[in-house]
C-alpha cells in the first residue's frame, strides 16, 4: 500500500471528502468484499482503501479513466503532460468524441477536461456530448503524478465495472460491505444537479435503489445508503436506521443554497 494516502483525483459532484470525519464513525467495524455501485469522485473507497473492491458507475469516462490509472498509468502521466491551459486547445479537446480514442488518450481528455473546465463540472447534453466551458483558471493542476500513484496504488485490488447500479446483485455476498451515495433525491424541483450523464436520477430510479438496499439487506450483506432527507427516502428506507449528518453544498449556482443541510444516512446495521 501507498505511503500517501490518496485524494479523489477528479472533482466530482456530491463528494464525500468533507463529510468523512461524519461518515467514519458508521462505517462497519469489518467486512470482506467492499462494494460501491456509485463511486463518482471514489472519496470513501479512497479513504478506507479496502484489499478488495467492486466499484461500478454509469460514467464511462470516468471508469474508463479508473481502469486505466490502474493498468496504464505510465503512460496516462506522459500523454497528460501534453495538456495546454489555453481556450483553443481546451474546446479543440472538449470537440473530439470519446468513443473514437483509445483508452489512454481518452482518459487523459477525460482528466484534462474534470480540471480545466468551469467548476470542474462534468455535464453532459441530451446527446451525450461534454459540454462545459473553459474555466479560465490561472494555473490547474492537470498532473499530481503523486497522488495519481497512491490512486493506482489504492486500485490495485478493484474491479471497475461501468454501468447500472443494480449489478451489484451479481457481485455481493453475504459479510461484504456496500456503501450506496446515489445521485440525490431533489429537496425541490431545481436545488439539485443530477445530470452527471445524459438521463437525470428518476423517483422510479430511487425506488429501484431501495429495492435493491432491501435484497443486499436479505443476502447479509452491510449496507450503508447516503441521500437527501426528503420524505420520499425517509418512506423508502422505513424500518432502517436512519442518521442526520450536516453538509454544506459547494456545487450549487446560487450561494443562498450553499449553507448546511441535513442528509440522511441509511444502514441496516448499528
Ligand atoms: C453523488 S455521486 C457519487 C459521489 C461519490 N460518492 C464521491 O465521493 O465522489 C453519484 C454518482 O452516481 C453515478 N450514477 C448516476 N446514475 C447511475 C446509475 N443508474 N448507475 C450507476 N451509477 C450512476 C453518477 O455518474 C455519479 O458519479
Amino acid at each position: 500500500m501507498a505511503a500517501v494516502r490518496p485524494r479523489p483525483p477528479v472533482k466530482w459532484a456530491g463528494g464525500k471528502s468533507q463529510l468523512l470525519p461524519q461518515l467514519d464513525p458508521l462505517f462497519p467495524a469489518g467486512f470482506n468484499l467492499y462494494l460501491e455501485p456509485f463511486v463518482g469522485g471514489g472519496a470513501v473507497f479512497f479513504h478506507l482503501r479496502p484489499p478488495a473492491a467492486v466499484l461500478f458507475d454509469n460514467n464511462r469516462e470516468l471508469l474508463n479513466f479508473y481502469q486505466v490509472v490502474r493498468d496504464n498509468l505510465e503512460p496516462l502521466l506522459v500523454d497528460l503532460k501534453r495538456h495546454r491551459n489555453e481556450r483553443e486547445y481546451y474546446y479543440a479537446i472538449r470537440a473530439q468524441d470519446p468513443e473514437e480514442m483509445d483508452p489512454i488518450s481518452r482518459a487523459s481528455r477525460f482528466l484534462y477536461l474534470n480540471k480545466t473546465a468551469y467548476n470542474g463540472l462534468w455535464r453532459v447534453n441530451r446527446l451525450g456530448q461534454y459540454n462545459v466551458p473553459f474555466g479560465r483558471y490561472k494555473n490547474p493542476r492537470i498532473v499530481d503524478e503523486e497522488n495519481l500513484r497512491a490512486v493506482q496504488a489504492a486500485l490495485q485490488g478493484a474491479r471497475i465495472i461501468p454501468g447500472d447500479f443494480s449489478q451489484v446483485l451479481q457481485y455481493a455476498r453475504p459479510g461484504d460491505f456496500v456503501y450506496l451515495d446515489p445521485p440525490y433525491q431533489p429537496v425541490s424541483a431545481t436545488a439539485y444537479f443530477t445530470s452527471y450523464t445524459a438521463t437525470a436520477f428518476s423517483e422510479e430510479d430511487q425506488e429501484r435503489l431501495a429495492g435493491v438496499f432491501r435484497a443486499l439487506d436479505r443476502r447479509q450483506c452491510q449496507v450503508m445508503l447516503s441521500n437527501s432527507d426528503t420524505d420520499l427516502i425517509r418512506k423508502l428506507y422505513r424500518g432502517y436506521d436512519i442518521q442526520e449528518v450536516s453538509a454544506r453544498r459547494a456545487i450549487n449556482c446560487r450561494p443562498e443554497r450553499r449553507g448546511p443541510v441535513t442528509e440522511l444516512v441509511i444502514r441496516n446495521y448499528s
